[in-house]
């Protein structure tokens, strides 16, 4: 396969803003750093096949092997009235459309930030805001094998190539995605989640199951319009309340 996140191969790719400009970084530390304090516009991305220190949400690693997946981030100049929380949600739909795109498969949205196919999680999202602009950064496990995930992940791990038994050239993939943001991204500029909440609805991971919130047992009841997870605490009286950010295990 000539799989390659050179700006030769992803260039025929990129059908719209997003991805323009488009710098590529065989290595780095962490595309995140790479676009912060950049002063680039809206759509900029710096794509790598290899970070040596991948930043996750909660202070954790983003590890994957070198060129085995997605890792990018992309500028986002989002307008003051939107809520921001919201971006991850965004680009998670963006990512499931993609993927979904490529596979076949439905692929569903793990609230906050994740994307899952068949109940592993195969791609991340950290939002990460700097002076009123937003670095979205993306990891898609793409043709990762079994035993180059990582062991030790609180959610259990796939990549597309665990789940379907197939690989996949990136450079399209990528294009796919930035695509599918970008149209996402207009539309949640323009009015927030409103137009967006059916295809994200329809993608909830967490509904229904039983989880725990940062520590605490509760019920997952659904992602509301405005981008909040509303769940039942575990005492039997019906009390319901929405979060606003946390981490979210499950119960398998
Ligand atoms: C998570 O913890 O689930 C979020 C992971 C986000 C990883 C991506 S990889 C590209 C970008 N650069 C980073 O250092 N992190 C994000």
């Amino acid at each position: 396969m000539n799989d390659s996140l050179a700006p030769e191969a992803v260039a025929a790719h990129v059908r719209g803003r997003f991805g323009k400009p488009y710098r590529f970084e065989p290595d780095c530390e962490s595309t995140q750093l790479l676009l912060v304090g950049s002063g680039l516009g809206e759509g900029a991305v710096v794509a790598t096949d290899h970070q040596t220190n991948g930043k996750g949400r909660h202070g954790r690693q983003w590890i994957a092997p070198p060129d085995s997946s997605l890792l990018f981030s992309v500028m986002l100049h989002p307008p003051a009235e939107r809520h921001l929380p919201e971006l991850s949600l965004v680009a998670a739909l963006a990512v499931a459309e993609a993927v979904e795109g490529a596979t076949g498969l439905t692929a569903q949205i793990k609230w906050p930030n994740d994307v899952m196919l068949n109940r592993r999680k195969i791609a991340g999202i950290l939002c990460e805001l700097f002076d009123g602009v937003v670095v979205a950064g993306i990891g898609l496990n793409v043709n990762q094998t079994r035993d180059e995930l990582p062991l030790d992940a609180p959610t259990e791990p796939g990549s597309l190539r665990t789940l379907t038994g197939q690989t996949y050239d990136r450079a399209p993939l990528l294009g796919s995605l930035l695509f599918r943001l970008e149209r996402i991204y207009d539309g949640w500029r323009h009015g927030g989640l409103t137009d967006l909440y059916g295809e994200i609805g329809a993608r909830d991971f967490l509904r229904g199951r039983r989880i725990t919130v940062d520590g605490e047992a509760a019920t997952a009841l659904q992602i509301l319009r405005d981008g909040r997870l509303e769940v039942a605490t575990g005492n039997g009286h019906g009390t319901t309340r929405a979060i606003e950010s946390g981490e979210v295990l499950f119960e398998r």
